[in-house]
């Protein structure tokens, strides 16, 4: 049996770090027995190029047909005066909506080697390690009514819609308890139920499924204004943060930023189980497609490796492995071994390749 892999490289520094996925995955087969067939597609930008959309109806049944899709960047500034459904993000929203990706792990994990990297004194991140679940399929990114449009007195109108219901808050909030299960037991609920009846909804039902289900989880609720100025406060307080698209869109950045390395973390897009049990999942680094530095072999490919071990531990149950990709990373970094984003003034550097031939190198002592 093998895995079926669909690599969406990209725009920008997209296919430089993919071929790092590529080599950890080639390792993955050689070295461990888990044997991988990979395929590529095109996404955003360059899927605009070449076949006029940000992403083809065929790309999508690709996607559907994988085990998992590993997803590099998408976006440059080459594309910015396109109309919003021709962007490249428009691809990229399209895979989530077209595979119900609803479930955004976005953890923000300091690094003993590059905690002087946070913008953060290191006493108040060391040892940070918190899991975002932000909600990606609903919300305000795809509410309806939505537009621009004009009115009878000369005016233009914009209009988004905030909206979610029962079901989809439920179903996040089940991602969220879980996950807490496994880490330390705490969720954090974030909306703005003081404004918002989206946020009191939203609030109410997760109290419904807290007290049905997950008893034993601790709960609570924050306002999104407030939660952003804890996040730098005292970040360590959080566990498990579960919030809807948009806020979980921003808080995410926020937190990225307290790890002081966007080229570090990973994320796991993830829909509901279906009666096969299988699950739609999408992989991919959070750092964006960073088109000035493209093509120069210089991006660092850690988040994109550490999305493979991502995929490893929740697409495929295979935790020893995830275990030993996270762990020959930690090594690599504490050997000091940097691409230029993570380098303290006058340390060495390496490429792209480097980092990556790096971490198998480390792979290969830690399982000899
Ligand atoms: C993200 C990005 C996307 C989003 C953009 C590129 C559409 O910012 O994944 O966080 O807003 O969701
Ligand atoms: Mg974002």
């Amino acid at each position: 049996m093998s895995y079926k892999i669909l690599l969406l490289p990209g725009d920008g520094i997209g296919p430089e770090v993919i071929g790092e996925a590529r080599r950890l995955l080639s390792w993955l087969q050689d070295r461990r027995g888990i044997a991988f067939e990979t395929e590529e597609a095109l996404v955003g930008g360059c899927a605009y190029e070449q076949e006029g959309v940000p992403l083809s109806d065929a790309t999508i049944a690709r996607a559907k047909a994988a085990d998992a899709v590993i997803l590099a960047a998408v976006g440059g500034p080459k594309w910015d005066a396109l109309p919003f459904h021709l962007r490249p993000e428009a691809g990229l929203l399209g895979i989530r909506k077209e595979l119900e990706l609803f479930a955004n792990l976005r953890p923000a994990i300091v690094f003993d080697a590059l905690i002087d990297s946070s913008s953060l004194k290191p006493d108040v991140v060391r040892g940070l390690d918190i899991m975002i679940v932000r909600e990606l399929t609903g919300g305000v990114y795809f509410g309806e009514p939505r537009g621009i449009s004009d009115l009878p007195n000369g005016e233009r109108i914009g209009i988004n819609t905030q909206v979610y219901t029962t079901s989809e808050i439920h179903r996040i909030a089940r991602v969220a308890f879980d996950l807490a299960r496994v880490r330390q037991n705490r969720v954090c609920s974030v909306e703005k139920a003081n404004v918002m009846e989206s946020g009191r909804l939203w609030r109410e039902e997760v109290a419904v499924v807290h007290a049905k289900e997950y008893g034993d989880v601790n709960l609570s609720n924050m306002l999104a204004d407030n939660c952003a100025m804890q996040l730098l406060r005292n970040p360590r307080q959080f566990d498990v943060i579960v919030t809807d698209n948009l806020f979980g869109d921003m808080l995410s950045d926020e937190a990225s930023m307290l790890t002081g390395s966007l080229g570090m973390l990973p994320s796991a897009s993830l829909g509901a189980t279906d009666a096969h049990g299988k699950r739609a999942a999408m992989y991919e680094p959070i750092h964006g497609s960073a088109p000035d530095i493209a093509g120069k072999g210089i991006a660092n490919p850690l988040a994109t490796i550490l999305s493979v071990a991502m995929m490893l531990r929740y697409s495929f149950g295979h935790a020893e492995e995830a275990d030993l990709v996270d762990k020959a990373v930690q090594n690599v970094l504490n050997a000091g071994i940097r691409t230029g984003d993570i380098a303290a003034a006058g340390q060495q550097t390496v490429g792209t390749v480097g980092m990556g031939q790096a971490v198998i190198a480390e792979l290969d002592r830690l399982s000899s």
